[in-house]
């Protein structure tokens, strides 16, 4: 092969290598490579502050103590009308769906003679104190779960408050107030 021949052999590959960049080159313009201001396919997930308002609120409820002081006794009697079909308050009461809730106020969970408790209130454990008393009347069932008293619950603290009010009244002695720093301690945790 004499030497032009190489060479045109020679621009003949170079030439072809400069077409393929250049289709390659074209081709980038025709079909630019895009990036897509949004997703194509937009996928709903709601924030996460969203999801947190939608959950069941676990935060326990309201504090009570503060509001035991000032609480009216007499709307806490007629509140415990929701609790008469089970319930006696009076001295010396006797159980019947519930056990007698005379002097109930500080005195040990479960300890009505005789009452045939659930497991789950008679494993509890502890006293009924104002801040007990407060988280079970507001929800029984979410204060000890498994518990057999069937009632829903007195949703507002101002009930609740009231309604304890007048328990500590259903009593041989009456329970202390709450003290500032027990109130303080309340609404700080
Ligand atoms: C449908 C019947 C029913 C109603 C209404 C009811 N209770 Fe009860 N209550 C019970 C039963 C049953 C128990 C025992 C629960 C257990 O053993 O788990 C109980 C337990 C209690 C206890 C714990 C007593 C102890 O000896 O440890 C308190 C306090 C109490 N109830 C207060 C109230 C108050 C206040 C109301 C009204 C706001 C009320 N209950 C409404 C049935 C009822």
């Amino acid at each position: 092969m004499d030497e032009l021949r190489l060479n045109k052999v020679f621009a003949g590959f170079l030439s072809a290598g400069l077409l393929i960049m250049a289709g390659v080159q074209i081709a980038h313009v025709l079909v630019p490579d895009q990036q897509l201001a949004e997703n194509s396919y937009v996928i709903e997930v709601p924030e996460a502050t969203d999801v947190a308002d939608a959950a069941p609120q676990d935060t326990g409820p309201e504090p009570i103590l503060a509001l035991l002081a000032s609480a009216d006794v007499a709307a806490g009697e007629k509140l415990a009308k929701k609790c008469t079909a089970c319930h006696v308050f009076e001295a010396g009461g006797a159980n019947k769906v519930g056990p007698a809730l005379w002097s109930i106020v500080n005195k040990a969970k479960a300890s009505a003679d005789g009452f045939a408790y659930s497991a789950a209130l008679a494993e509890f454990g502890g006293t009924w104190d104002y801040q007990s008393l407060n988280a079970f009347l507001a929800k029984p069932k979410a204060y000890i779960s498994g518990t057999k008293m069937n009632f829903a619950g007195l949703k507002k603290p101002e009930d609740r408050a009231n309604m304890v009010a007048w328990l500590r009244t259903m009593a041989d002695s009456q329970a202390p107030l709450p003290t500032a720093e027990d109130i303080a301690a309340e609404s700080g945790s």
